[in-house]
């Protein structure tokens, strides 16, 4: 019998192409929108292999539900903190993430992206223009600030924070700090960085951008104590997990002008912006907050080696190989 995968939305198609020419047997949940709960107990049933996104919470109850047949989980993402990892390990189940070059440089460019559209005012000068208020020019229109010469902070230095390092350093000539748990020689020597403690780090930052992954220990890593830190002239970026800030906190602190703005690609309540919307406090109305849909890992590059990341995964241990990139 060809084993039996179930995917739990249609992802751009070389990894599924992949599994097809394996001859497995796909099952492919067709709407355009995150499976409802009931449907994903449903259909993950018998099955050997779930390809699964990062709007699913993969817990004991789905790996019950899909029963003893199941040897992997593919997370079609980098980050896995959907994924209930002593469960897996409990049943013996497999869980892979796709951390693939593509995948790094993508979101450093979006990162890089959100830190060059918050220090030249991009969209608001857009919906200026557009709106044909643009009289003539001005001394001081839309004054911004330079990257140039200026300090960037990379919380956690691993993939991601690295590849934005290389662009930051070597395309816009800035400065370079980092927090990580480990120090890395190599990197500081080749890009002139320091390893700081998160508190100095905050301290010394113009652009600080957060590269972790979401952990108990992460959790509103950045709180208030952390944003009273920051110089008020310096901008906070999230490509990462929203849970990571605390958003209530930022909140208060764009509103105090603490600090000079954010651009957030990624929100504590997701798909929620707000958590909750108290004091009438919503990123939404900031002119200083750049808001993107998680959308930092979005290239067709990139999404297509996902998929082809996801399937070689599960080829390799449904075919008693060790997976390519297991989660850990
Ligand atoms: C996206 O957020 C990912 O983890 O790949
Ligand atoms: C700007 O357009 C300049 O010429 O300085």
């Amino acid at each position: 019998m060809h084993p039996s995968v179930f995917i739990t939305r249609q992802i751009p198609d070389e990894g599924i192409k992949l599994l097809s020419t394996k001859k497995f047997k796909l099952d492919i949940y067709q709407k355009d929108q995150i499976i409802p709960r009931a449907e994903l107990l449903k259909r993950v049933k018998g099955k050997d292999a779930i390809i699964s996104l990062l709007t699913e919470q993969i817990d004991e109850e789905v790996l019950l539900a899909a029963g003893p047949r199941l040897q992997i989980v593919a997370n079609y993402a980098v980050g896995f903190d959907n994924i209930d990892l002593s469960a897996a390990k409990k049943h013996r189940v497999t869980v892979t993430n796709t951390p693939s070059p593509e995948l790094s440089e993508a979101v450093a460019e979006h990162a890089m992206a959100l830190m060059l559209a918050l220090a030249r005012h991009i969209p608001e000068a857009d919906a200026y223009t557009r709106a044909e208020k643009y009289q003539g020019w001005s001394p001081t229109l839309f004054l911004g600030t330079d990257l140039h010469d200026k300090t960037l902070g990379i919380i956690g230095l691993g993939r991601i924070g690295q590849a934005l390092a290389i662009r930051a350093v070597n395309g816009f000539c800035m400065k370079c700090v980092y927090t990580n748990p480990n120090p890395n020689p190599a990197f500081e020597k080749t890009f002139h960085a320091k390893r700081l403690a998160l508190t100095d780090l905050l301290k010394v930052s113009d652009f600080v951008s957060i590269h972790v992954p979401l952990l108990p220990t992460t959790r509103h890593l950045i709180s208030s104590k952390e944003l009273k830190l920051m110089k008020k002239t310096a901008f906070l970026v999230n490509t990462s997990r929203g849970p990571i800030i605390d958003e209530t906190a930022l909140l208060h602190a764009l509103k105090s002008k603490r600090i000079a703005g954010a651009g957030l690609d990624v929100y504590e309540c997701e798909p929620a912006i707000d958590c909750n919307i108290h004091d009438r406090l919503t990123l939404k109305k900031f002119p200083n907050t750049i808001l993107t849909p998680h959308t930092a890992s979005a290239t067709i590059e990139t999404r297509q080696a996902m998929s082809r990341l996801a399937a070689q995964n599960i080829i390799a241990v449904l075919t008693g190989k060790k997976p390519l990139t297991p989660a850990k």
